[in-house]
């Protein structure tokens, strides 16, 4: 995680930069700091969000046209300022920020304090403005140093370093995290994520691993590890700057909810590609989900799909776990990898392994991420750049594709009928807002929830409850509605909140049965059910959807409001939900 931004621009630059790093707060934001050159290096930086910090040191007042900037999720050493970057070298001579894991930082530094070097900070990232320093000083620029000291890291890295020596020019290198360049007539830019540059220009080039970058005013220069320039394509995004803005939401999170209609019609536009691309599968007689976080709860509701739809054995694969079930993996395996940054460091190692043996499919919504270069087949979600920590409308999406896939793999039309009509079913989820809120204010305090759901809908209550404890953190658990009297139904008491998902289908019966059972036990239900249930009309908190929504495709328009019901409860407690404590948005550790 972290965020790191380079910009080399003919006017100041640090009003710029300090822009460009607030759109990279979702990678992390327990300090920031920004470093320019001028006749010397200038550092301000603090620990806190962006806001907090620049309220206090002013960050945008400082000198220089060349600069970098970081935001920062801690790995090593606590979220301090001596921690926060850029680092310094011991003659303030060299700045350094970095995004990733050096992983024998510990040697590096103990060879470094033999040979002189002083340290501030507790970090990993500090051995690398001392390496270059030391290459510096036997001679070498700013470009030969930065290629020797990345020779000696072992671990991740997305790095940008300046110099005062040569104060013209940012050096740039990347491997396992990742690095973008952006490129305009007014000056070019190094960041870790698109939306940092999109407000200065649509036109990127994505670095690969082992690239090294030498960026000047008026020239970008792309080289591998030897220093050989390579003749990189630059793409222009379709993306705009408004789609990273709040555009008058209070929350990103709350914007990116209300986009869910649109996200559904851009995803489904994707149906022809998405057809196309199962026509070039080789054979395949089992399927294998990878993936984390809510990109799992997607990958889990693709198992039911495909288990019941198509009767393909089909197994979900935690992606830090995934090494120990690589070995069953085969050349009739389709190993499908879901992530909606695409830059997943757990998923993206699990790939690495998986491709050697099977076919591989990537469902991300980041174009030209890490993760859509090492597949052999990529989908698109359409989702738009997401924000806000918590996925919203990226699993929306991601669940689209995955109905579409098992729709073209079965050939079936009824399934791409029942999503034609997800769009309108979606608008009337919206209205259920001041519902959602009154619920959300009557449950603030509680101190645990449960939701609960059977077949397509059990991974809707993990996800529910996932999305509660993220930004809200009250805890919360999902079960599938049978198995709560294997135990939990022990922790339900007078007045806990259950969530019940109870959508028309199969499965309507015996979860009814199982919300009544903890009903007796004086739970507080919170029912999500169809607008035609006359069942459920005594139950005070309800949410009610179109009939129309049978429990097959009930994941794709119920989660709108649980995704509402978590945003509610935690605007009720007073916390941020686009920035939830000790959580990233991409998380490019292990
Ligand atoms: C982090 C994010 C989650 C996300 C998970 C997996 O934990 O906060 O929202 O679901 O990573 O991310 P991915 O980009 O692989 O979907």
């Amino acid at each position: 995680m972290c965020g790191i931004v380079g910009c080399i621009l003919n006017k100041e630059v640090a009003p710029t930069i300090i822009e460009s790093i607030k759109k990279l707060e979702y990678r992390g934001y327990d300090s920031v700091g920004i470093a320019t050159l001028t006749d010397k290096i200038n550092v301000k930086k603090g620990s806190g969000k962006i806001k907090e910090v620049d309220d206090q040191i002013h960050l945008t007042e400082i000198d220089g046209n060349i600069g970098i900037a970081h935001v920062r999720w801690a790995t090593h050493g606590n979220p301090t300022k001596e921690n926060a970057h850029p680092h310094n070298s011991c003659d303030n001579k060299i700045s350094v920020v970095h995004n990733g894991i050096i992983e024998n930082y510990k040697e590096l530094r103990e060879e470094l304090e033999k040979e002189g070097h002083t340290f501030k900070s507790e970090t990993d990232t500090e051995v690398i403005p001392h390496l270059i320093e030391k290459y510096t000083k036997q001679g070498n620029d700013l470009l030969h140093a930065t290629q020797k000291t990345i020779n000696k890291l072992i671990g991740s890295y997305a790095l940008a370093a300046i110099s005062i020596d040569e104060p013209d020019k940012i050096i740039g290198a990347r491997k396992e995290s990742p690095l973008i360049v952006g490129v305009s007539e007014d000056g070019n830019f190094l960041a870790s994520d698109v939306p940092a540059i999109l407000n200065e220009t649509r036109q990127v080039i994505y670095l690969d691993d082992n690239e090294i970058i030498q960026l000047e005013k008026d020239n970008v220069t792309v080289m591998n590890n030897q220093l050989e320039p390579i003749k990189k394509e630059v793409v222009t995004i379709d993306w705009n700057p408004e789609m990273a803005e709040k555009g008058g939401y209070p929350h990103f999170m709350l914007k990116e909810i209300n986009e869910e209609p649109q996200v559904i019609k851009d995803t489904l536009s994707e149906s022809p590609k998405i057809k196309e691309i199962v026509s070039k599968f080789k054979n395949f007689n089992r399927i294998c989900f990878v993936a984390c976080g809510t990109s799992y709860h997607a990958s889990l509701i693709g198992e039911y799909l495909i288990e019941t739809q198509l009767h393909i054995p089909t197994e979900v694969i935690l992606a830090s776990e995934f090494e120990y079930f690589q070995n069953t993996l085969d050349d009739h395996t389709l190993v499908i990898f879901i992530t909606q940054s695409g830059e997943t460091a757990d998923t993206l190692k699990a790939l690495k392994t998986a491709k050697k043996v099977s076919e591989t499919l990537a469902i991300v919504n980041v174009v030209g991420s890490s993760i859509t270069r090492e597949a052999d087949h990529v989908i698109y979600t359409r989702a738009g750049p997401e924000i806000g920590v918590a996925a919203t409308k990226t699993y929306l999406s991601q669940l689209i594709c995955i109905y579409l896939l098992v729709a073209h793999l079965s050939d079936d039309t009824w399934l791409i009928d029942k999503l034609s009509k997800l769009h309108d079913y979606s608008l009337n989820s919206l209205k259920h807002e001041e519902n959602i809120k009154n619920i959300a204010k009557k449950y603030k305090s509680a101190s645990d929830f449960f939701y609960i759901g059977r077949g397509f809908n059990y991974p809707t209550a993990l996800e529910g409850a996932l999305k509660l404890k993220e930004i809200t953190y009250i805890h919360a658990e999902g079960y599938p509605s049978g198995e709560l009297k294997h135990g939990p139904l022990a922790l339900i008491d007078e007045g806990i909140p259950v969530v019940g998902i109870l959508p028309p289908g199969p499965s309507y019966p015996k979860t009814y049965n199982n919300l009544q059972e903890i009903k007796a036990r004086g739970a507080n239900m919170i029912i999500l059910g169809s607008e035609e249930d006359t069942q459920i009309n005594q139950i005070e908190n309800k949410i009610l959807f179109n009939p129309g929504i049978d429990e097959i495709i009930a994941p794709l328009i119920y989660i709108i409001d649980l995704q509402l019901l978590s945003y509610y409860t935690s605007i009720e407690k007073k916390i941020d939900p686009d920035k939830p404590k000790n959580l990233a948005k991409s998380v490019t550790v292990v």
